[in-house]
């Protein structure tokens, strides 16, 4: 449900400020959310200005940076460094996106760095995905059949089936859609939100999977589905360029046709 009052202790105040060294030449500055829920205290904006000279050119470089060189306390998530893992979404310059893709030359002036809003804040810049990835459990994200597999060989899927996946699979479950999305921030609790409907969507059209059916069923009622509004947030923000509320148009349409 909505919550139209600002949980206590939540509001974010100014925090430390740390300057560049003295001789650096390319200077910028990182305005960072810190919490500690240990603490007891309101959530901070710190202030970190950096050498650009010092690490690579991607947000998340000078994140590890300050880390590692200046404040061994900042907390967040990151693996692969490549786009692929979904670990370090984040909310940078008002938008989600991936640390590690973004590049610092995106930004004329001194870059905020958020965690993904509307989810509860582990730490720092961490978020509790427990609620999504349990989401994404409820989908059953894996071929379900009926029938037995052939004796000898893999269940073989053709070329046009195959690229029918395109598009879908290449989801990294970042979450930059789903905690982009007004509807999901105020219905979270029922509605599934734009990730895990791609994802379900990629399921229902797999060639090889024999629930399609059952797989609709579980969408098809006033809140999994269809609290999406089609407002778009969730395709503009995709790291990935995949377009979630296409697939969530494509599962309306699907739930239509069975009708008829
Ligand atoms: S659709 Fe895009 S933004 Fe959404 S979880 Fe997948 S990769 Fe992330
Ligand atoms: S199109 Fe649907 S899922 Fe995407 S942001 Fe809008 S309401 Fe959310
Ligand atoms: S660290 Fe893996 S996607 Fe950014």
């Amino acid at each position: 449900m909505a919550e139209f009052t600002l949980p206590k202790n939540s509001k974010v105040k100014p925090g430390k400020t740390i300057s560049a060294a003295n001789g650096a030449t390319r200077k910028k500055k990182f305005q960072i959310y810190r919490w500690d829920p240990d603490s007891g205290r309101n959530p901070r904006l710190d202030t970190y200005e950096v050498n650009l000279d010092n690490f690579g050119p991607m947000v998340l470089d000078a994140i590890i940076y300050i880390k590692n060189d200046i404040d061994s306390t900042l907390t967040f998530r990151r693996s692969c460094r490549e786009g692929i893992c979904g670990s370090c979404s984040m909310n940078i310059g008002g938008t989600n996106t991936l640390a590690c893709t973004k590049s610092i030359s995106d930004f004329n002036s001194d870059i905020t760095i958020y965690p993904l809003p509307h989810m509860p804040v582990v730490k720092d810049l961490v978020p509790d995905l427990t609620h999504f990835y349990n989401q994404y459990s409820s989908i059953k994200p894996w071929i379900q059949t009926n029938t037995s597999a052939p004796s000898n060989s893999e269940r073989f899927q053709s070329k046009e089936n195959r690229e029918k996946l395109d598009g879908l699979y290449e989801c990294i479950l970042c979450a930059c859609c789903s905690t982009s999305c007004p509807s999901y921030w105020w219905n979270s609790k029922r509605y599934l939100g734009p990730a895990i409907l791609l994802q379900a969507y990629r399921w229902i059209v797999d060639s090889r999977d024999e629930s399609t059916n059952k797989r609709l069923d579980q969408l098809e009622d006033s809140f999994s589905l269809y609290r999406c509004h089609t407002i778009m947030n969730c395709t503009n923000t995709c790291p990935k360029g995949l377009n979630p509320a296409k697939a969530i148009a494509k599962i309306k349409k699907l739930l239509v046709s069975r009708l008829t």
